[in-house]
């Protein structure tokens, strides 16, 4: 419609005026994701994202995810201004690991490694010795474990399981979980591969350890999206937020992508395969912060010196 059309064109014209680029996440709405893309913008996943805003030149960036994404961000770029569509975007696994808590469950355990998911505040991320995103999880904890080093987990539990089988590292886990992920149900995804026996399952490893068994491909975002693209089945079943139907749509043109089921039915799941904070990222709240600023991310400059460290090794190991 022409107003939507008008709106994106005066999103455009603000990018340019405020010196600014966008960087979206797969989960964000479709008119986000190609908008980023139509200006020189990222759609990637959270490992990518703290990549292109660190390595970007302009002097604003428009962070449209969730706060810890922005806050990423602003560590890695204390000299530019981040803004978000708005801050009210968080993430259940964020809320879930209170930083107090956390660095009193730390102290308890001061001969272990502690990993942190980049889903976390940058309080959490200052007590920590290593960040992971998803697509490094696996690698990051496998070489810790190498060194003989015993590691603490923060804060998904599902996540964390998983890499704890994959690696066989000596980890704790912290007890938290996404509230998208923690929904799928592999007894729904089964009776949906009996009507497709062809179907691959493509499952992001926040879902619990029911859901990762019977999956044809693991792993982050980026990596599901390959997945999808490089698979032969023509049918993919993916438990994992559907914002990412927009890009592996692209990144495989003709396949036909189905929802992995979620507890029972619409009345009963608090998400339904799409994060209600990712959901809060719109067009008219991206527009206005442009226009008018507000809903900017600040880091605590003690904080953030301390975070920039297990940040900047995760960057560094993943190069
Ligand atoms: P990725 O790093 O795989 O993009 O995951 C981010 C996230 O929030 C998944 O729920
Ligand atoms: Fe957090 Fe889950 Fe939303 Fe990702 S999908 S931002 S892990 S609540």
């Amino acid at each position: 419609p022409a107003e939507k059309q008008a709106l994106r064109a005066r999103i455009k014209d603000l990018l340019v005026r405020e010196d600014a680029v966008l960087v979206a996440h797969y989960y964000t709405d479709p008119e986000l994701q190609s908008l980023a893309e139509e200006t020189g913008g990222c759609v990637s996943d959270s490992l990518e994202m703290a990549r292109f805003g660190n390595a970007h030149p302009a002097r604003t960036l428009v962070v449209a995810g969730v706060k810890f994404m922005g806050e990423t961000a602003k560590i890695l770029n204390p000299e530019k201004r981040v803004l978000m569509p708005t801050l009210e975007a968080t993430c259940s696994l964020d809320l879930g690991c209170p930083a107090d808590t956390f660095t009193a469950f730390c102290d308890q355990h001061p001969d272990h490694t502690v990993v942190v998911y980049a889903n976390t505040s940058a309080a959490v991320k200052a007590r920590a010795d290593w960040v992971v995103t998803s697509s490094i999880a696996v690698d990051v904890v496998d070489h810790l474990a190498g060194l003989g080093e015993k590691v603490i987990w923060a804060p998904d539990k599902y996540l964390g399981g998983y890499v704890q089988k994959v690696t066989g590292a000596d980890m704790i886990l912290w007890d938290s979980s996404c509230i998208v992920h923690e929904e799928f149900k592999s007894r729904g995804i089964l009776d949906l591969k009996k009507q497709f026996p062809d179907a691959a399952v493509l499952v992001h490893p926040e879902s619990p350890a029911s859901v990762v068994e019977i999956a044809d491909a693991v792993g982050s975002t980026s990596q599901l999206i390959a997945a999808a693209r490089d698979l032969p089945n023509e049918r993919l079943i993916v438990a994992t937020d559907r914002g990412i139907f927009y890009k592996m749509q692209q990144a495989a043109p003709g396949k036909i992508f189905m929802e992995a089921p979620t507890a029972g039915n619409g009345a009963t799941c608090r998400s339904c395969a799409h994060c209600p904070w990712m959901a809060m990222n719109a067009l008219d709240n991206l527009a206005h912060v442009l226009e008018h600023g507000g809903e900017e991310i600040f880091v605590d400059e003690d904080v953030r010196v301390k975070a920039m460290v297990p940040l900047q090794r995760m960057l560094d190991f993943s190069a």
